[in-house]
């Protein structure tokens, strides 16, 4: 609780805000996955890289990797960044880019995103909606941002600024968080109004939603149906840990329950055909239980899109 106090303190000192008038000009065309009729993926990762070109354990239709790891690298593990864009469609899913801060955005930065994007003919680029950074010193975590009007506006102006360097939407994650930050309005409300004011993409991870929904006391299946479907540019599913009889964590280290499938069952009842991309950020001993939660949601998929 300090820690998130002091974080307040530094967000309300820090007072330089961007305020360009931007639009955006491309549409997202992603048409290299989409020639699939269901499109599963899964999170690249260095700790199962050769997995990703055996064909024995796991087969997904694309991946997502994260520029900040890649961006810059020479050497062997360039050479197997070129070896995933030869055999697999990409999607980049940002760590660093922190639209809620109050610094400037880092413009270098998103530029080098833009040429990485470019190199690997890359149509999506998607980032949390929190916050990371404050004082030009990254945090190494995703806060949340205060859920008000003047963070909506604050956050909508940043995301302009983004789409109109990279000239294409930016897709934006909401994120799992375990106390929100002077919260003035509902969450559901706070991320609807960002997609409206900022007229950007959706990533809609459904595990996020399913955590957040159990550690504030909220509708989970109303949270979804209240959100603008039309604007989710991809799904992302995920595990989770129960620690106590009222807290989870959003580890993507485990398995994916019950509860998460059927409310993306319900979630993709609800809407049109995208791709889903299943997380798994360590835990790597059952690489078959990954194909099989692949395979569980394509079968989801399947039953709602076909
Ligand atoms: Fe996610």
């Amino acid at each position: 609780m300090v820690f998130y106090l002091a974080i307040i303190i530094i967000i309300r000192i820090t007072t330089t805000i961007t305020n360009d008038k931007l639009s955006v000009n491309q549409q997202s065309q992603f048409s290299e996955i989409m020639k699939k009729d269901i499109n599963i993926g899964l999170g690249f990762k260095k700790e199962i890289d050769e997995e990703f070109f055996s064909n024995n354990t796991i087969n997904p239709d694309f991946v997502e990797v994260a520029p900040e790891n890649w961006i810059g690298l020479g050497g062997y593990w360039k050479q197997v960044l070129n070896k995933v864009a030869d055999k697999y469609p990409i999607i980049t899913h940002g760590l660093s880019l922190s639209v809620g801060s109050y610094d400037d955005l880092d413009i270098r930065f998103i530029k080098q995103v833009k040429s990485f994007m470019n190199e690997y003919d890359i149509d999506i680029y998607s980032e949390h909606l929190s916050f990371a950074k404050t004082n030009n010193a990254h945090l190494y975590d995703l806060l949340p941002i205060p859920f008000r009007e003047d963070s909506i506006k604050h956050v909508s102006e940043r995301i302009k600024q983004v789409q109109d360097i990279i000239n294409k939407p930016l897709v934006i994650e909401n994120v799992s968080y375990y106390t929100s930050v002077e919260q003035e309005i509902l969450e559901i409300d706070f991320i609807k109004e960002i997609l409206h004011q900022a007229d950007c993409k959706m990533l809609l991870d459904v595990n996020n939603v399913y955590v957040n929904s159990f550690n504030h006391n909220y509708d989970a299946y109303d949270f979804i149906k209240k959100l603008p479907l039309d604007r989710v540019e991809y799904i992302h599913m995920a595990g989770h840990k129960k620690v106590s009889d009222n807290l989870i964590i959003d580890t993507h280290g485990e398995s994916i329950i019950d509860e998460v499938y059927k409310l993306f069952d319900y979630t993709t009842s609800l809407m049109g055909n995208v791709p889903v991309l299943l997380e798994r950020d360590f835990n790597f001993d059952d690489i078959k239980g990954l194909q099989y939660e692949m395979d569980t949601m394509r079968e989801i998929c399947k039953n709602n899109w076909i």
